[in-house]
């Protein structure tokens, strides 16, 4: 099992640094390491935020276990630990799959209960299953699948949701809801059955006395354009409402997985929590995508433009804009970037300019004085991985991390946003993996057309 006190972390780094909500980027824990939880829920105990999802690794799909991370502003997070570790055998042993963890706490027993989707490496033995804790940050332990009737629920994507009367249920892909007993360690009814087939990553939340069911379409860890539902009782009847992000968005380059409703003394924000995957290398390159949801006054749901930053004011409820700080600098007119391999300047038919290559090894390196440095990139169909790496004077590493330049259309924006480090002197390098992503799902395939990393613009905090 992992243990967080076990890592070194380069004294550059100042933790609990940040302010804001940023989207599309590594986000960095208490240690310099990406926070790897993919797939996550929410669920809020005393003061804090716990962050439960997919501790993921970057070559590969096994259940590696599932991680939790707290926060007391739902921007800088703590890593906790791995809560569920891969189990000896069973279905969450060697070579198995486990995603999308939900933990809700059961207000008849006090028990942490944590529901997931358990699989074989094809995803043709899919299964939901729960684990419980006395405490919220585990370990938990895994009791195997959770059952209806002593039956097996076969299901994928799944999520669980709360009501305000305290009653559990577990929400499946295809639309499926399903009331939890009293001790929430078994389903004891159906309540929708089968209304959408194919609706992925499913999401519930309640807001003015409607229900919101979001979900995606089917692509594998491709993205689509998530849809939602609305309606006034959990049976139903629920309502098609269409798209909630513009169209071809493809869900600003995410698939749902969560929305958390952060309610304070003047309102509540809703967030929205998306993954934008980056198979195989979903531990460092997968990206969170947390925006904050608009209600029209007739309930309709949106997010009508890509926030990068926001801030949220956990107190108030209230969520306002923020930019990212920092100077901006196109990458040709950065003073003393070192080039190694081929690099070269592109202009996309979107007008998007920037460096590229697909080179493996080629890499460039830019030197910087200051606290913080990030790098804006532009994002294509033929987009791959590449490996960030901050150097200190000493050439001594800080922190490394992989990023993806990957979208199915030209999209503009940061890429990577180093965590605050002392001030001093500093260089960050890119290198071309010569990888790109790639997924052979049941019955399509899905992936990028090349393996260029692209760096447009560098961002300097000085
Ligand atoms: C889509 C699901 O939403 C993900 O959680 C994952 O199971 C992938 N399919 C695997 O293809």
């Amino acid at each position: 099992m992992l243990d967080a006190s076990a890592v070194e972390v380069h004294p550059a780094i100042r933790t609990n640094a940040s302010e804001a909500i940023v989207s599309g980027v590594p986000w960095f824990d208490q240690r310099g390491i990406a926070v790897s939880a993919r797939g996550a829920g929410i669920l809020k105990e005393g003061e804090r935020w716990y962050l439960f999802g997919e501790f993921k690794q970057d070559h590969g799909n096994a259940f590696v276990g599932f991680s939790c991370y707290s926060s007391t502003d739902l921007v800088n997070w703590r890593f906790e630990n791995v809560v569920l570790p891969t189990q000896p055998d069973g279905r969450l042993g060697p070579d198995r799959v486990g995603e999308r963890p939900k933990v809700l706490k059961c207000p008849a027993t006090g028990e942490f209960v944590m529901y997931m989707h358990t699989d074989d490496r094809g995803y043709r033995d899919p299964a939901v299953g729960y684990a419980t804790s006395p405490t919220i940050n585990g370990v938990y332990t895994f009791h195997g699948p959770l059952l209806h009737n002593g039956e097996i629920i076969k299901k994928w994507d799944m999520s669980a949701f709360q009501d305000d009367d305290g009653a559990g249920y577990l929400v499946t892909h295809s639309g499926n809801i399903f009331r939890l007993a009293d001790d929430y360690r078994s389903v004891v009814e159906p309540v929708v059955q089968d209304m959408t087939p194919g609706f992925e990553s499913p999401a519930i939340f309640k807001r003015e006395g409607v229900y919101y069911w979001l979900g995606s379409g089917l692509t594998g860890w491709e993205r689509n354009d998530n849809t939602y539902f609305t309606a006034p009782s959990l049976r139903g009847p629920w309502k098609p409402r269409g798209h909630f992000a513009p169209v071809g968005s493809l869900t600003w380059n995410s698939q749902t997985t969560f929305v958390l409703p952060v309610a304070g003394s003047e309102g509540t924000t809703f967030v929205y929590m998306g993954d934008r995957w980056a198979h195989p290398r979903q531990n460092t390159a997968a990206t969170y995508v947390w925006q904050p949801l608009h209600f029209a006054e007739d309930g309709t749901m949106s997010l009508p433009e890509f926030r990068q930053s926001w801030n949220l004011d956990t107190l108030t409820g209230r969520w306002s804009e923020a930019r990212v700080a920092g100077s901006l600098v196109d990458i040709r007119d950065y003073p003393g970037v070192r080039v190694e391999g081929t690099w070269t300047r592109h202009t996309d038919s979107d007008g998007h300019t920037d460096l590229r290559s697909a080179e493996k090894g080629a890499s460039l390196t830019i030197p910087f004085t200051g606290t913080r440095i990030g790098f804006h990139a532009v994002a294509r169909p033929d987009g791959g991985f590449g490996r960030v790496e901050i150097r200190d004077a000493g050439g001594d590493l800080v922190l490394h991390s992989i990023v993806e330049t990957y979208c199915l259309y030209s999209e503009a924006s940061l890429k990577f946003l180093g965590p605050e480090l002392e001030r001093g002197d500093y260089s960050l390098t890119v290198t071309v993996l010569g990888e790109r992503f790639f997924w052979q799902a049941k019955t399509a395939t899905y992936g990028s057309h090349g393996d260029y990393v692209s760096v447009q613009k560098i961002l300097l905090v000085e």
